[in-house]
């Protein structure tokens, strides 16, 4: 792991309790307009029974599902933000657990036995590709994996080239103690790491702020 990876892995640890009250206050305007149902809706369309949100995060979306009938295991990297999640749905099922070690991931998911793997945000990292191969052995067949990230268009800033960049969190109400470092891609590269990875891409959305139309997602619908 390169030093800035462990950065972005600590900055987890350090800003869980910031974030657990910016999901759970609804304190991101983007997730409010569009992008909380942008990927509810886009499992909801797909009748799974059983779904594996990767970097779950709080828990948030594991909840959702649950209360919808939908069987959902996360995991996440974050000790802290897994003990928010299992501290909210005590009957939930949440596992610690990060990319560097998801070659152990069919110990805790059995092989085959999800309908959908989603990452709602939360691939930030600049190697991917070994976290997607767990996805897709986690998944039955066919089955589908769905990726709902920053829109490559809106978050360039002038730089469209993969690399690596800094989020100082300087617009959250909440006070977040350690900046972090993500992989921006273009969108040219989240297909190709998508297909890559073994994966069939099958639709590619584009959730808009309702009254603005600024792209504010990407989504992609891929099948194992
Ligand atoms: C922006 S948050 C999104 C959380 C959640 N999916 C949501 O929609 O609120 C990114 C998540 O990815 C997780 N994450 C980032 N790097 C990780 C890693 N190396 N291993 C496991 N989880 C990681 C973080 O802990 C965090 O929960």
């Amino acid at each position: 792991m390169t030093g800035v990876s462990d950065q972005l892995d600590s900055s987890w640890d350090s800003n869980a309790a910031a974030w657990t009250a910016t999901v759970r206050e609804r304190l991101i305007e983007s997730r409010r307009v569009a992008t909380d149902a942008a990927i509810l809706n886009a499992i909801r369309d797909l009748a799974p029974h059983r779904v594996l949100d990767i970097g779950c995060g709080e828990g948030w979306l594991c909840r959702a599902l649950q209360q919808a009938g939908v069987a959902c295991v996360g995991v996440d990297g974050s000790v802290g933000l897994v003990d928010a999640a299992r501290t909210a749905d005590p009957d939930g099922v949440y596992h610690v657990l990060r990319y560097t070690d998801f070659g152990g991931l069919n110990d805790l998911v059995a092989p085959g036995s999800c309908d959908v793997a989603v990452c709602n945000f939360s691939l930030l990292h600049d190697d991917i590709a070994p976290v997607l191969h767990a996805a897709r052995a986690a998944l039955r067949a066919h089955g589908t994996l769905l990726i709902q990230t920053v829109h490559p268009w809106s978050a360039s800033d002038g730089d469209y080239t993969d690399g690596w960049r800094t989020e100082d969190f300087a617009w959250a109400e909440r006070r977040f103690p350690q900046a972090m470092p993500w992989y921006f891609r273009t969108l040219q590269s989240w297909v190709d790491i998508v297909r890559a990875s073994g994966f069939t891409l099958q639709a590619l959305d584009e959730p808009k702020q309702p009254e603005t139309g600024k792209l504010l997602s990407l989504m992609l619908r891929a099948r194992a």
